[in-house]
């Protein structure tokens, strides 16, 4: 496992220096409203490689938005926007989407 030793070794970029928020804020947040929620709680090693082969054009930015996003994923497990998703119907054939949040009482 010698592929770990790296972002040391390369640190002459255009992007050095710049905190990864900000290289979020100038690259990301075109596609991307919110860091939060894009690791998903992948392995770190993943999520380089997936920040690396599609958007970070060097190594030692890839692992500051690696980092990045794992700190902003933490803590915020299980988002509370999840709760409020509404739920589709999956059972009844009725095609309203207007229904009742719960079975009419019949009787
Ligand atoms: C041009 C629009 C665009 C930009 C700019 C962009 N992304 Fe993405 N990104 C996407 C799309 C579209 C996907 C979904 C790709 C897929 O599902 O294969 C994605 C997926 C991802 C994922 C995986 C999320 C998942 O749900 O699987 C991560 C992490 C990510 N982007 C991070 C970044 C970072 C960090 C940057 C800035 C360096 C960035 N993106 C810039 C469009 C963009």
């Amino acid at each position: 496992m010698a592929a770990l030793s790296g972002p040391a070794a390369v640190a002459q970029n255009l992007d050095q220096g710049k905190p990864a928020p900000k290289i979020f804020a100038e690259s990301c947040t075109t596609c991307h409203r919110s860091a939060r929620g894009l690791a998903k709680g992948r392995f770190r090693l993943t999520l380089y490689m997936f920040l690396q082969d599609h958007y970070a054009s060097n190594s030692s930015s890839a692992w500051a938005l690696t980092s990045y996003l794992e700190s902003v994923d933490e803590g915020k497990r299980g988002p509370s926007r999840a709760a409020a998703k509404p739920r589709a119907a999956s059972t009844g054939s009725s095609r309203s989407s207007l229904r009742p949040p719960a079975p009419v009482p019949t009787r």
